[in-house]
């Protein structure tokens, strides 16, 4: 890999600021200053240091955030603050989230420059199952549960598919439903837009799994960390 895209993949700078920072002798690789920002290293092996700093390359990073409201699910937004600005401790500039979260919706969202799994984990052709807690005003009963198993229509051209809604509490006083459903599809406000089709609507959502990806309890709201080594190869596997 050339020197140069080496270090902006870790962060250094861009593309131009790398190559000021290597004309100015600010980097050496295993030892002797580099001279060009052309030249081709082993990125794997080779010891680049910036101001004397050891630069580590990973090439692919893997983050659990617990996403609170009010962030938007993007790289870069210009009215809200993006989920990526709760990922501090990367190394790499390029990652983004897998799929997308509601501004208003909590809960687990995945951050990683692994490009195959965000495509495999996306992918209608995959299934991937995503489950949510939701608070719903309105009764779910029983039928609300046949309805959803049996695929419905939320005005796209095919209905959904089969879904699994399990009941957590109601609270008949209020109408007020706890819920926990499970999709493998992933259209846009489809949680939302699947109680509007029954004459609901959902007040509180958060994602609380994601193939074999549990949200970790013990993670703060507005928390990211990185995946364990287990986490990620079962992902892979999916
Ligand atoms: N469904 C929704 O309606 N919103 C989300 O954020 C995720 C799934």
């Amino acid at each position: 890999m050339r020197l140069d895209k080496m270090l902006s993949e870790c962060g250094i700078g861009t593309r131009s600021e790398i190559k000021k920072y290597i004309k100015d002798g600010l980097v050496c690789v295993d030892g002797s200053v580099a001279k060009k920002p052309d030249i081709h290293i082993d990125e794997e092996k080779a010891v680049v240091t910036f101001k004397g700093q050891q630069v580590n390359f990973v090439k692919f990073e893997y983050f659990m955030l617990n996403k609170p409201q009010g962030y938007v699910t993007a790289v870069k937004d210009n009215v809200y603050p993006t989920v990526m600005e709760l990922v501090t401790d990367n190394i790499r500039n390029d990652l983004s989230p897998v799929g997308r979260l509601d501004v208003d919706t909590e809960g687990l969202l995945l951050i990683t420059n692994d490009g195959d799994l965000s495509h495999r984990l996306l992918s209608p052709k995959h299934h991937v199952p995503k489950t949510y807690y939701a608070e719903v005003n309105g009764i779910v009963d029983e039928a609300t549960v046949q309805v959803f198993e049996a695929g419905l229509d939320i005005g796209d051209e095919k209905p959904t598919l089969p879904a699994t809604l399990k009941i957590q509490d109601i609270d008949e006083v209020s109408a007020l439903s706890k819920i926990y459903l499970t999709i493998c599809e992933g259209r846009f406000h489809q949680v939302k837009r699947m109680f509007e089709a029954v004459g609901m609507k959902v007040v509180f959502l958060k994602r609380v799994s994601m193939g074999s990806l549990t949200l970790d309890e013990a993670l703060e709201l507005g928390k990211a960390r990185r995946l364990s080594d287990e986490e990620i190869e079962e992902l892979r596997g999916e």
